[in-house]
């Protein structure tokens, strides 16, 4: 056997195929390009379904790549086996309508046996069931004897990706020896134990399969086979499993560092140390290719990954987040086949800290909610975990539904899957009665325009060129309903034979205009394209009526137009320029393209200071000012690629591509209107930028009409605020900071005079004084003063006295306000204010309450106050006396 490390084996397959007569291909992103039917690329041959299908047609026949795949169907398995992955690289030969199963056969087993040197008696074949063609190739040619040729069924031996070529497939599997294995006599390449591992899947595609699992045969038969890299290099270096592999190892031992632990340790250990590993490789890959976490699709696979990583860690002992410290290792051991992983690096490791910081923010609360949970169950004995607590967990506390399940099964508890379902339809549902009740999906449904694109042919449009046509009504319709006539008024949609206006796309808002018929004239609200092929203009008949056949003439309102293109060229601009500043990761991840402004989101991880902002502004007003030209040129979606165009993530394009070009400076694929020139686009101005989800950016920016605009307001607002502080636009800085000094000081003058002014009061209050057995009692009213105002006298008068009890009263806005308030001394005596205040707000027809040394109380008759201080005054001198006379104390010294 040579001893070649992964690199090695990598280079040398592809080498292989390469001197067969292969193109070597680069392996896709993770994120199929045109395919809604799958999420993950989980394959090699998933950028290839096309050429397999006979939709499109390859440069060549003969193609090998190495492509990084993800699969999340054996999840479960990761950890506690020698060979399940959710991430791994898949080494592949495809053939399209070239050569077929006898070549891919010998070339597979010159490859294993003369390449890798795997000894051959310890080499097995499975084929599909019925498959003699492959065992006579196997038997006859290869000269495998006939027990080593195992015959399996559907799930094992046949391929198919759902939606998509399949066909029947023979498998290479490597005897790893009976230790490895289950010991059973009947131990066989299918069985589930470690002995026999699978290495190299040769399929045979010969058939399509549709949604419904339904197969056709293909006009033309093609190869497409996957050798797993890291288990084929776990062979050829003699170690126990994928994830001691040199190219998987240091990343198994980096988190073993971290964790304070060595792998062989301790087999619980082991297992998180291997998912932590794997899932890490998922998660650098997935967000590599431009995935963010989120709640959905792919965003949920990277979501779930993490956190399961993030998990596992904390069963390891690591509470803080770790993985984003992983982010290197991982880059470092896979740039020899993926260079451009370097660049994105930093990226990288931000996004995956964000998310497990904010996973590690809600974890601990989620597990406690869940052990708490569980011990309900428990004590229930129903060992089944009800659908709405893991809804709870999943919605509040980002929980997974397939983690709940897990640490519930560590458990011995059951998760009720069907009721955590209906959960999550019910919130579906809430959801969309919410968007209806906003008149969100008030249109006619998708079936009706599709009805429509049968019987008119597809409208030509015409406005790249245009902006006026002359064009024929051929459908009109009022309410979703078909009808010949409308008639001033009318709210209407029409479909033309032709037209300039541009329906709404790529984030570029539809044109406006008019339609203008011999006897009427329609106002162009809204242009859209329901269904492929078909523009429909919305709007309202505005003057005399409108018929179906009639000719109209069709313009479109060219202010708005030009606006919106500015803002369009001037977008182009910034991605560049943003990608140039920041590096390739900022893509865009969402545009709006209006005549007033432009809005675009780039994935990005930190907030750009407003040096950054400057640079890109000058640097778009650079390229404005250098008057590029602005092209378009239709090509080939390969040669667009090639010729570096930026394409965008998850956009469908066809076989022929716009690109859009602004002199060398910017290449973009966009079928959006633009300016000739980028002067036209006029003075860009960023005016805000901002978050808007993690890991992605807002700008929002104006061009020309939208800059001046903003301009002439700036210069306007200057010169108010001058005229508002007497001064000069120069001099307005130093006006306000004078005025700030002089408020400032104005504002120390009047505390000032304030805090004298209640010093008098305060004054007069003490001077007014009476005395019962040694106390000070001073009541008084005291209108005007607010309540805060009035509690403040009262501190104010206590503080100056050793021993006395208060009691103010005001009246403000129709409304009484009492304070009662007791020196500490009265207090210890039994003196309680409440009691006070209580007597004296009844008189006013109020009530209130506090503690014995200060109370608070409100009433509605200001007329009654004196009345109110008369009575509170008595019950206040009869608690003085009762407290002398039941502590017998003398008089207070020391009193004023
Ligand atoms: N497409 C085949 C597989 O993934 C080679 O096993």
């Amino acid at each position: 056997m040579v001893r070649w490390t992964a690199d090695e084996l990598r280079q040398a397959f592809i080498d292989f195929f390469v001197s067969k007569g292969h193109a070597h291909k680069p392996g896709s992103s993770l994120v199929p390009k045109n395919d809604p039917t799958i999420l993950l690329t989980s394959a090699g041959m998933v950028q290839f379904k096309p050429y397999f299908m006979g939709t499109e047609t390859p440069d060549v026949r003969r193609v090998t790549t190495y492509q990084r795949c993800l699969r999340t169907g054996d999840i479960e398995n990761v950890g506690s086996t020698d060979r399940h992955a959710t991430f791994f690289e898949m080494l592949g030969n495809f053939s399209f309508g070239d050569y077929f199963k006898e070549e891919a056969i010998r070339w597979a087993w010159e490859f294993v046996t003369e390449r890798m040197e795997l000894p051959r008696e310890r080499l097995w074949a499975t084929i599909y069931l019925d498959d003699d063609e492959a065992f006579q190739i196997w038997h006859e040619q290869i000269g495998l004897p006939r027990e080593r040729i195992v015959r399996l069924g559907k799930e094992d031996n046949f391929w198919e990706i759902g939606v998509g070529p399949c066909g029947p497939c023979s498998e290479i599997h490597y005897d790893r020896g009976p230790q490895f294995g289950c010991g059973r006599d009947d131990c066989r390449p299918g069985c589930d134990c470690e002995r026999f591992m699978e290495i190299w899947n040769l399929v045979f595609i010969q058939f399509y399969q549709d949604e419904a699992g339904q197969l056709t045969p293909l006009e033309q038969k093609g190869i497409d086979t996957g050798m797993g890299l890291e288990r084929a290099a776990s062979i050829l270096q003699g170690v126990g499993s994928i994830f001691e592999v040199d190219l998987v190892r240091p990343i198994l031992d980096e988190v073993a560092r971290l964790a304070g632990t060595r792998y062989g340790a301790d087999p619980e250990k082991d297992v998180s140390l291997r998912v932590i590993t794997d899932h890490l490789r998922g998660i650098v890959f997935l967000v590599y290719d431009g995935v963010l976490p989120s709640n959905e699709g792919r965003g949920y696979v990277l979501r779930r990954l993490l956190r399961r990583a993030a998990l596992h860690g904390r069963l390891l002992g690591l509470e803080e987040p770790f993985l984003g410290a992983l982010v290197g290792r991982v880059v470092e051991q896979m740039k020899a086949g993926y260079p451009e992983l370097l660049a994105q690096q930093e990226h990288i490791r931000q996004v995956i800290d964000w998310e497990e910081r904010r996973f590690g923010e809600t974890l601990d609360q989620g597990v406690q909610l869940l052990e708490e949970a569980l011990n309900r169950v428990e004590a229930q004995g129903t060992k089944v975990l009800d659908g709405e607590q893991v809804f709870r967990l999943y919605d509040t506390y980002g929980f997974p539904v397939e983690l709940t399940k897990e640490l519930a099964a560590a458990r011995g508890v059951e998760v009720d899957e069907a009721g955590f379902q209906q959960q999550m339809e019910l919130q579906r549902s809430r959801a969309r009665a919410a968007r209806e009740a906003t008149g969100y999906m008030g249109k006619p449904g998708v079936e009706r325009y599709a009805e429509l694109a049968r019987e008119v042919p597809p409208t030509r449009f015409t406005g790249y060129e245009r902006l006026e046509e002359e064009a024929q009504v051929l459908a009109l319709l009022v309410d979703g309903q078909p009808v010949v006539e409308a008639r001033a008024g009318d709210q209407v949609e029409i479909v033309l034979d032709r037209t300039p206006f541009y329906a709404e796309s790529g984030g570029q808002v539809p044109d406006r205009g008019t339609l203008t018929g011999p006897g009427g004239q329609v106002e162009v609200e809204d242009v859209q394209r329901p269904v492929a092929g078909v523009v429909v203009h919305r709007g309202r008949v505005r003057s005399g009526r409108i018929r179906r056949d009639e000719v109209v003439l069709a313009t479109v309102d060219a202010h708005h137009r030009w606006d919106t293109a500015r803002n369009h060229t001037a977008t182009h601009l910034l991605h560049q320029a943003l990608r140039d500043a920041l590096g390739q990761h900022a893509h865009q991840a969402g545009s709006l393209v209006h005549p007033e402004y432009l809005r675009f989101d780039f994935t990005h991880f930190q907030g750009l200071d407003r040096g950054q902002l400057r640079e890109l502004e000058e640097e778009v007003n650079h390229r404005i000012l250098q008057a590029l030209p602005v092209t378009t040129t239709e090509m080939a979606y390969e040669e667009a690629i090639a010729a570096g165009a930026i394409a965008l993530f998850d956009e469908k394009y066809g076989e022929r591509v716009r690109v859009v070009a602004i002199g060398e400076y910017s290449k973009e694929l966009c079928g959006g209107t633009h300016v000739h020139s980028s002067a036209q686009v006029g003075p860009f101005k960023i005016i805000q930028e901002g978050s808007v989800a993690a890991g992605v950016r807002r700008i929002t920016a104006l061009t020309g009409h939208g800059t001046l605009k903003l301009v002439t307001e700036l210069d306007e607002g200057w010169d108010r605020l001058a005229r508002l502080l007497g001064t000069t636009r120069d001099q307005v800085p130093q006006q306000v900071e004078r005025l700030a000094a002089q408020v400032e000081e104005l504002q120390g003058k009047l505390q000032k005079m304030l805090d004298q002014q209640a010093t008098s009061l305060a004054d007069q209050l003490l001077e007014r004084a009476e005395r019962v057995n040694g106390a000070a009692v001073v009541v008084a009213s005291l209108p005007g003063l607010g309540k805060e105002q009035l509690r403040a006298m009262g501190d104010r008068v206590r503080e100056r006295l050793r021993s006395a009890a208060v009691l103010l009263g005001t009246e403000r806005d129709g409304r009484v306000q009492l304070v009662a308030m007791a020196t500490p001394d009265l207090v210890a005596k039994g003196f309680h204010a409440g009691r006070v205040v209580q007597a004296a707000a009844k008189e006013v027809g109020g009530g209130g309450g506090g503690r014995p040394d200060m109370a608070e109380a409100g009433g509605r008759q200001p007329e009654r106050l004196e009345q109110a201080l008369a009575v509170g005054k008595e019950t206040l001198k009869a608690q003085l006396g009762a407290a002398a006379g039941l502590a017998g104390d003398g008089p207070t010294p020391g009193e004023p």
